[in-house]
């Protein structure tokens, strides 16, 4: 199969009968540590990957959008002065960014274009965001805004939030706009200061996929965050500066089981120490030190299998078997949880053996269809000039 990079350019020739001037591609991403955090203002590291979503376009006269998806059999076409209302599919996040874009006040041109991924979908690997940031680096490039990475993240999560009505935070859309080739950026979610942090040497990511249905995920998600906002309301009866669970400390929490019903306490628990734990994971990482990331990713799984309660059986099966193959440092699931992906840390010369050899096992124990690759870090949301003669 061609690459997806020729596959759009190829196919917007043959639908529209000339070629595209510009490329966009932005990518999905693993969380490396610091899950369930970005909602409580807390710590995460996430990197790209080398998956992503590909737009082929051209810019138009008018205030037209037209797009063609190489991978589903719609079209979608609007006007930016009537982007009507949210409605269902993977056209809502193409609209949702128009909309959040113009609501910020840009002045939009409109654009025709050949789209088409590999970030595997509903797998946990944040490929809306992809498709957001993808779409949002087309309008800033059809429409002469300056790019500006951080500011177009917000606007994609705004999207998402607003138009599209998912609770997400900041984290998928700011990793898929600023991620750093062969680096995970540690985020502040507050600030949103981020800094980037080299993987230990002749070490790699294997992502791990369950393919396994992520049930019910939307609800339990919403029901996380409005328990982290319900145990922080009553926290600040105590401590009024307590404005997220990022200003409570393990002493906080230890002197707090009066005001915290136990649910609260244990979710608050695993954001208290999984924010500490990004902190000690990007200092083990700029030490080279392989081993102390791999066992603070096995204690972050730990964590959000016992305490947020967002793993599967089988995730922990993945960890599981990840944890008891050779070269593997460390192992956790990725992103919101129940279901989707896992991802261990590797020695890299045994990174493809380590993934084959667990996927096997996980298939032959479970009947799923799992599956496992190599990635590693790449950049975020990117822009091509094309030569069109
Ligand atoms: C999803 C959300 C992110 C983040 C993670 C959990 O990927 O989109 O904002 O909350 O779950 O860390």
């Amino acid at each position: 199969m061609a690459s997806l990079r020729y596959r759009v350019q190829r196919a917007f020739q043959a639908t529209f009968g000339y070629r595209p001037g510009l490329l966009v591609r932005a990518p999905g991403r693993v969380n490396l540590i610091g899950e369930h955090t970005d909602y409580n203002d807390g710590f995460v590291m996430p990197m790209a990957i080398n998956r992503g979503a590909w737009i082929a376009l051209q810019p138009r006269k008018d205030r037209q959008v037209v797009l063609r998806s190489i991978d589903f059999p719609s079209q979608i076409r609007f006007r930016l002065d009537d982007i009507g209302t949210p409605d269902r599919g993977w056209g809502e996040y193409v609209r949702g960014v128009a909309w959040a874009l113009q609501q910020a006040g840009y002045d939009l041109h409109g654009w025709e274009g050949i789209i088409s991924g590999d970030v595997p979908r509903a797998a946990g690997l944040s490929s809306s965001a992809a498709l957001e940031l993808a779409v949002a680096r087309v309008f800033a490039a059809a429409s002469q805004i300056k790019w500006q990475p951080v500011e177009m993240a917000r606007l994609c999560q705004r999207a998402e939030n607003e138009w599209v009505g998912v609770n997400c935070g900041i984290m998928d859309q700011l990793i898929s706009a600023c991620g750093e080739r062969d680096r995970a950026l540690q985020i502040d979610c507050r600030s949103l200061h981020i800094e980037s942090i080299p993987l230990p040497p002749h070490t790699q990511i294997v992502v791990l996929y369950s393919a396994a249905r992520r049930n019910l995920a939307a609800s339990a998600y919403n029901q996380r965050l409005q328990t982290c906002e319900a145990a922080v309301q009553r926290l600040q009866t105590r401590w009024p500066h307590v404005q997220a669970l990022r200003d409570v400390s393990s002493e906080m929490l230890a002197a707090a089981s009066d005001l915290l019903t136990p649910l609260q306490m244990r979710r608050a628990r695993h954001v208290v120490s999984e924010n500490q734990r990004v902190l000690e994971a990007a200092a083990a990482m700029r030490a080279a030190d392989a081993e102390t990331l791999g066992a603070l990713m096995l204690a972050s799984h730990e964590s959000l299998r016992r305490d947020y309660e967002v793993s599967s059986r089988q995730l922990d099966l993945l960890v599981t078997l990840a944890m008891q193959t050779p070269g593997v440092f460390g192992a956790r699931l990725t992103g919101a949880g129940f279901g989707g992906c896992a991802i261990a840390l590797v020695q890299a010369n045994a990174a493809v053996t380590a993934g084959q050899t667990i996927i096997q096992t996980y298939r032959a124990e479970t009947g799923l269809p799992g599956r496992a690759f190599v990635s590693r870090a790449t950049a975020g949301a990117q822009l091509w000039r094309l030569r069109q003669t």
